[in-house]
């Protein structure tokens, strides 16, 4: 039997998680903002990131773990560096607040950097980084997370996934954004091959033993009970660069916690019902207070054409710049609607009911049709 999916316009889901938040207990306008980028994540085709997280929010913001009021405490704010601490707040509003602070601070200093602590996961590390890359600014965006990844020749989880996200403008419609985890593999990814039964190749998992796990569902098991953890990317061990990715991990935890004072790797708070605790960093570059931004824009486009274009490996056909893929997935989802599966749709129904919602909201046609 076919497995079914639906496909849900972006505007009536936007909507949804919209309503959703605000009967958790957030205030309409930031309830939008939480919404937009769940949406965002499933537009651009990271779906671990998207509404299928609806449930982990709503969840935290019923338990206390999230506090539906958005506070954003100014600590210190000196010339272009800022700190706020988020008071468990949810972190897309926090995150969105934060990157327009920092280009503002950009337009008058040239940069301008927000550390945020006391936070929670704000999603894709990209939404705020695009931020500034509509305002016409580099955008850096990075957060920490509760420990799942191993350091190199180490066995125990001692860092979060910790992404980064970067991303410019460029004199074409389509940004360069890099946007990602600094770990080899994020857990959900894992948990899907688990669930299908698929192999793993070896140096994205370590056992406590030292092992280097291929059985996706004995990873999985492993990770609740942290005898098992990820690796940096990169993989296991230095010969493919694994300490790098290590290196890179490193730096993120050092920028969303040391600059705010923020709890670090295992001293954040373990466990679901407790609060996140998490720290960001965002940054903002104004291009124009450097080079005019149309030469910055012609010289960026120039790179990312080039590369393109450049020579491709026998059997492939096409080189692709950070942010291309998302950015063709994002235009073709607003036209098809967000793909859906049927046991996402029956997660979001159960939650619709939870939530008080009238049955309305998730109104889905088969595979294809546009609501
Ligand atoms: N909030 C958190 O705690 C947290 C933690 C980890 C990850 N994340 C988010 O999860 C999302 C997915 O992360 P991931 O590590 O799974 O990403 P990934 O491994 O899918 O890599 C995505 C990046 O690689 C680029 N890319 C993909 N294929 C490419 C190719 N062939 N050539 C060149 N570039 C290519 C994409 O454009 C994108 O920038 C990100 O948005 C990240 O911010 C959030």
């Amino acid at each position: 039997m076919p497995s079914e999916s639906y496909h849900i316009p972006a505007e009536r889901l936007r909507r949804f998680a919209t309503e959703v938040f605000v009967r958790a207990g957030m205030a309409r306008a930031d309830a939008e903002i939480s919404a937009d980028v769940l949406v965002a994540a499933d537009l651009r085709g990271i779906e671990s990131h998207g509404v299928s997280r609806l449930r982990m929010y709503y969840d935290g913001l019923k338990s206390g773990r999230h506090n539906p009021q958005t506070y954003f405490e100014i600590i210190s704010d000196k010339d272009s560096a800022v700190v706020v601490d988020a008071h468990e707040s949810m972190g897309h509003p926090v995150g969105v607040r934060a990157m327009r602070l920092a280009i503002d601070k950009a337009r008058q200093y040239g940069t301008g950097a927000v550390a945020v602590r006391n936070s929670s996961h704000f999603g894709i590390a990209g939404y705020y980084t695009l931020l500034a890359v509509q305002a016409g600014m580099i955008g850096l965006s990075f957060t920490n997370a509760r420990p799942s990844v191993a350091p190199t020749f180490g066995v125990r989880p001692m860092l979060g996934t910790n992404p980064i996200a970067f991303g410019v403008p460029t004199d074409e419609e389509c940004p360069f954004l890099f946007d990602a985890a600094t770990s080899i593999i994020q857990r959900g990814k894992i948990e899907v091959m688990a669930r299908e039964g698929k192999p793993m190749p070896p140096g994205w998992v370590i056992s406590r033993d030292g092992e280097l796990l291929t059985d996706a569902r004995r990873a999985d098991a492993g990770f609740a009970t942290g005898e098992n953890a990820l690796l940096p990317l990169g993989g296991a061990g230095e010969l493919m660069g694994g300490h790098k990715g290590f290196g890179l991990s490193v730096m993120v935890e050092l920028l969303c916690t040391a600059l705010q004072d923020n709890a670090y790797m295992g001293h954040l708070p373990p466990g679901k019902g407790l609060p996140a605790q998490v720290g960001h960093f965002f940054m903002a570059i104004d291009i124009e207070h450097f080079i005019p931004l149309e030469r910055f824009k012609a010289i960026s486009g120039g790179i990312v054409r080039e590369l393109r274009a450049a020579e491709k490996a026998p059997g492939q056909n096409r080189i692709y710049t950070a942010g291309e893929k998302e950015f063709e997935l994002e235009k073709c989802h607003l036209q098809s609607g967000i793909p859906i599966s049927a046991n996402l749709l029956n997660e979001l129904k159960v939650l619709q009911v939870e939530a008080g919602l009238g049955d309305d909201w998730l109104v889905y046609h088969q595979t294809g049709e546009v609501v």
